[in-house]
């Protein structure tokens, strides 16, 4: 089976965590692409979507699915959303589209975050992705000296531009053993705006397409 096809099959297992009258968190990247068209086919009447990106707004409305704004919502009962890996403790790199920050905004806004994946994103832990870091571009060679003095080595993303108007350090050989930590501590760095560690607010629920079919893992409770 090839990747699109696995991560259709953990989008379309999504829709079982949507019902009528919620308002649903969207997420960004090819695997929540996928689950909007499912949305679309779908016809839940629900209330609204947060979309966590520019482009997955213009998708949701491109179905004529209804957009909330964050602002006028409370809290969310469920985030749905992408990852680039995931560790056995529900732990996440995310970002590769560069959208991490709001992402990370609608997931924290949310009770429930599903994490949507095909299975080649599931390792034992985190750490060869490169980590995006979104940076004001004001601050970029700042933040950059930093993230080598913690020992990373950042690559600027060409020709790129978040969706805030900032740009993404791509981060490769920090130590994310301790991945909470690193989230933090990479946050203090002035001029970082987030970065792409989901260890603070991680996922409830992951699903995964696989080769051997769905693999569904959900956190214990705190
Ligand atoms: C977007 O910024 C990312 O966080 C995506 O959620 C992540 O890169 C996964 O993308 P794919 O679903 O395209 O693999």
């Amino acid at each position: 089976m090839d990747t699109s096809a696995l991560k259709q099959m953990a989008a379309e297992a999504a829709i079982a965590y949507i019902r009528p009258g919620m308002v649903v968190g969207v997420g960004t990247g090819s695997t929540s692409n996928l689950f909007i068209d499912a949305l679309g086919k779908a016809k839940i009447a629900v209330e609204g979507y947060v979309p966590s990106s520019l482009g997955t707004a213009e998708r949701l409305r491109s179905l004529g699915l209804p957009v909330l704004d964050l602002n006028s919502t409370g809290d969310i009962p469920v985030y749905i959303d992408g990852a680039d890996e995931i560790d056995p403790h529900f732990r996440l790199i995310k970002g590769g589209g560069g959208a991490l920050t709001r992402e990370k905004i609608v997931a924290s806004a949310a009770r429930q975050f599903i994490c949507i994946a095909d299975s080649s994103k599931d390792k034992p832990r985190l750490g060869v992705f490169p980590l995006p870091v979104e940076v004001l571009p004001f601050a970029r060679s700042f933040v950059a000296r930093q993230l080598v003095r913690l020992g990373g080595s950042p690559v600027l993303r060409e020709n790129f531009q978040t969706d805030n108007g900032n740009v993404i350090l791509d981060v490769t050989g920090l130590d994310l053993g301790d991945p909470v930590k690193m989230e933090a501590l990479i946050n203090t760095v002035p001029g970082v705006i987030d970065n792409g560690i989901f260890a603070h607010r991680k996922a409830d629920v992951v699903l995964l397409g696989s080769p051997q079919g769905l693999i569904s893992r959900s956190a214990p409770l705190a």
